[in-house]
């Protein structure tokens, strides 16, 4: 991590944590910033967010390692949540599973090379009679069909990366 990122790194930790007067109640909003910010936590912002609470690093660790949507690895820019849970399990959730896999070109627990796409299973997200249901970071998705996942998936390298069109015509101009 570069000199000037830690600067900043330290700055938005002490922020949020000088409105909580370095109380610990604070802790969870800084890691919570910190993911969203950076998309992980990183050993410096642990210990920093320690330093900042007097608190334990082990202690920050611990709230990180807990928490499922806190994350040690560095995530994708979207996350996408699909569920696991007995009704989508019924309603077809494995083959949606193998589209965004194939899609994806990623496993389960993996991020996309490009950083874009993180794939994870998640529990129930109250949508079990509308199943297959999935998230893309905060937005949920029902009835999901194989043929769905692509546009899903397309429509948010839109919003940031390449499209899929794109990259197979870079894909064609490599072969
Ligand atoms: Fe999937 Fe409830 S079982 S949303």
């Amino acid at each position: 991590m570069l000199a000037i990122e830690k600067d900043q790194l330290k700055n938005d930790i002490w922020e949020i944590a000088k409105k909580f007067d370095n109380h610990r109640s604070g802790l969870m909003p800084v890691l919570q910033h910190i993911q969203r910010k950076y998309r992980y936590i990183s050993s410096e912002a642990m210990q920093e967010a320690a330093d900042a609470f007097r608190i334990h690093p082990v202690e920050v660790h611990g709230v990180v390692s807990f928490y499922s949507f806190l994350s040690t690895d560095k995530k994708g820019k979207y996350i996408v949540r699909l569920c696991r849970t007995i009704s989508c399990d019924m309603a077809g959730k494995r083959d949606i599973a193998r589209q965004l896999e194939n899609d994806l070109k990623i496993k389960f627990g993996e991020t996309t090379k490009d950083g874009l796409f993180s794939l994870e299973f998640t529990n129930c997200l109250g949508m079990c009679d509308q199943g297959p249901a999935m998230m893309v970071n905060e937005e949920v998705f029902t009835k999901v069909t194989p043929e769905g996942v692509a546009d899903i998936i397309e429509n948010y390298r839109r919003r940031f990366g390449p499209t899929v069109s794109q990259e197979k015509e870079v894909q064609h101009a490599h072969n």
